[in-house]
């Protein structure tokens, strides 16, 4: 939940890192966004100054001048809290009693009050209520004994339980960083003159494109020529483990948009195109069905946008590959774990790779004998690195908090995957899986005429609904994930309420609410032949209620009566539907956040990756 940075650098190559702290924090706003904080070591002296506070970056930056100081190393944080509120004694970097040990933490350290207890009854006094600052005060512990910082960090981390991604300052060796990792993530950046550590990559990319991803366990410090790691008392050979990351900074950037949302959501036909291409020039597909087709039972999870990323999948398994699976929601894993052995399979769906409710269900499972699929956009996460098989969608970085781009690509990725085992369970015919298969090529068209031909009736709808205090997104088949991922996005950025439910649920108990103006949006969705007279009768049944209706469709529901609003969004088959609904739904609820003045990248309480439970 939050994200962390740590600078180091040669003054005759870099003279101050610190414009360096804050782009690369700007980066991880993302992350979390309550509180900001900075702990240098000042150019030509060893002081090690503090700056930190409740609020955004920026804000934190320019309160204090942050920038106006010259640093030779720095760590650097974003908060979003989880023990204690936020404010600034909360704020990270945390400081020992001294002031000469800096901490900033993302994660949650499980047996801190038992470790803060033993501190302060050893006269360390704490300023927070936070975790971390027993990190600091445990650090302070071992040095004042004598140890070196490096055995003090081996100490402190025997000691500490939990989640931790950890970056550290001392004073008394200025041109170092120290690190640690355990479950939350960690990256070091390997530069020309300098070296730097991350929670994520889009920090690292004006700086430099080589990157080692840290594993659980690992520790140890980086100077601006020097990579040092170990594990478990062990010296870890890093250098083979360096990967070039390819994204472009602009791919981490707004791209001239307003909004990374906005950016997103009309980045999706590239998005597609490469998950597409990605997906056909690999073996994973194949890989990953194969392991579908021969278990016994199925079961796929995940957490917000990526659960209704995983109903898709169910709804293509049971069409195509005539095979039931479960899907359940990521933080009820204990309910399902139960059921997982050895011929199980779980598919966790995750963009981020790191949400903690899906990885305890990938663990649960895999106690239990299950087998594990990963499907993620981030290559090297935690979630795709403990599954047997990892499936990967090539959105690039997503950064605004509401999940757009990544969520197609999934779709797509989970569509292939369902084809590949309906062909494998002999349900499709090698030549039927391939055109199946070469449709999906056509993602990437279908969502930019989506996107063109629906732009301007959402802009001009928004205006009309952005006074509703709440609205209903109905659909069956496809349509019902699709409509509940359109009421997330609305939820996530506007504020409005919207529920979404099966068309044909909705006269059970849902029409209750319906008086004159209550907008419900249907969402027409192939096969049209099937679908199309009982979409009627749930407009009409709205309709006679006095609901504004408004029918959100592919190509073939244009004869539907009753509807005050009906938006086209082009000719897509059963295969291609999702990318001709969403992007219209996605642009609604960004339009209805700016049509409100929210900040759609910044929705509030809410977290891009969620790391505690
Ligand atoms: C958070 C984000 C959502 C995301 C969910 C799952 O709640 O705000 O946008 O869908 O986590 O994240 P994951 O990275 O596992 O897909």
């Amino acid at each position: 939940m939050c994200g962390i940075v740590g600078v180091t650098a040669d003054p005759d190559q870099i003279p101050t890192v610190t414009p360096m702290l804050i782009q690369g924090l700007k980066r991880l706003e993302y992350r979390g966004y309550d509180s900001a904080g900075f702990a240098i070591i000042e150019c030509g002296s060893t002081e090690l100054k503090i700056f930190k506070d409740k609020g955004k970056i920026d804000e934190v930056v320019s309160k204090y001048g942050v920038s106006k100081f010259c640093a030779v190393s720095g760590i650097a944080h974003t908060r979003w809290a989880t023990h204690g509120e936020p404010n600034r004694d909360n704020a990270h970097p945390h400081t020992d009693c001294k002031q000469k040990i800096a901490v900033v933490h993302n994660g949650i350290i499980k047996n801190f009050a038992e470790l803060r207890e033993w501190l302060e009854s050893n006269g360390h006094v704490f300023k927070s209520e936070t975790d971390t600052e027993v990190v600091a005060h445990l650090l302070e512990h071992f040095v004042s004994k004598g140890l070196s910082m490096l055995d003090s960090l081996r100490r402190a981390l025997s000691m500490i339980e939990g989640a931790y991604a950890l970056a550290i300052v001392y004073r008394e060796e200025p041109s170092r960083i120290y690190f640690a990792r355990n479950v939350s993530p960690l990256l070091i950046g390997v530069g020309l003159g300098f070296n730097m550590v991350s929670s994520d990559i889009p920090s690292m990319l004006q700086y430099t494109r080589k990157v080692i991803v840290l594993e659980d366990g690992e520790y140890g410090y980086i100077e601006p020529y020097k990579v040092y790691i170990e594990k478990e008392g062990r010296l870890v050979d890093w250098r083979r483990r360096v990967v070039t990351i390819m994204w472009s900074l602009e791919d981490a950037e707004k791209g001239g948009y307003p909004h990374y949302m906005l950016k997103e959501i009309m980045e999706q036909p590239r998005a597609l195109y490469e998950t597409y291409t990605g997906l056909r020039s690999s073996a994973e597909i194949s890989d990953a069905a194969e392991l579908i087709a021969s278990s016994d039972k199925i079961f796929i999870t995940g957490a917000g946008t990526s659960f209704h990323a995983a109903l898709v999948f169910a709804y293509y398994l049971a069409r195509f590959a005539k095979r039931a699976v479960m899907p359940f929601i990521a933080s009820e894993y204990i309910t399902y774990s139960g059921l997982a052995e050895r011929d199980s399979v779980l598919i966790v769906v995750s963009q981020s790779g790191e949400t903690i409710d899906s990885l305890q269900a990938l663990r649960a499972f895999k106690r239990n004998g299950s087998k594990i699929i990963a499907v993620s956009n981030v290559i090297g996460s935690t979630i795709p690195r403990e599954s047997n098989i990892a499936v990967y969608t090539r959105a690039g970085p997503e950064i605004g908090v509401a999940a757009t781009k990544t969520f197609l690509t999934q779709v797509l990725a989970l569509t292939a995957l369902a084809l590949r085992t309906a062909n494998l369970e002999g349900s499709l015919n090698d030549s039927e899986y391939a055109e199946y298969f070469d449709r999906l090529a056509n993602a990437s068209k279908v969502a930019a005429q989506a996107i063109q031909s629906a732009s301007k009736t959402i802009e001009r709808l928004a205006v009309k609904l952005k006074e509703s205090k709440s609205m209903y997104i109905l659909g069956r088949g496809l349509g019902v994930p699709l409509a509940y991922e359109g009421a997330l996005k609305i939820k996530e950025v506007s504020y409005i309420h919207a529920e979404a439910y099966p068309a044909g649920e909705s006269k059970h108990g849902p029409i209750a609410l319906i008086e004159p103006g209550f907008p419900v949006i249907f969402l027409g969705t192939p096969p049209v032949g099937e679908l199309h007279e009982k979409i009627q009768g749930n407009v009409m049944e709205m309709k006679a209620r006095g609901a504004a209706t408004i029918l959100l469709a592919v190509k073939g529901y244009e004869g539907v009566k009753g509807v005050d609003v009906l938006i086209n969004v082009g000719e897509a088959d059963e295969i291609l539907a999702p990318y001709a609904l969403m992007p219209p739904l996605q642009l609604l609820a960004y339009r209805l956040a700016t049509a409100l003045g929210r900040d759609p990248d910044k929705p509030r309480n809410l977290a891009k990756t969620v790391t505690v439970e």
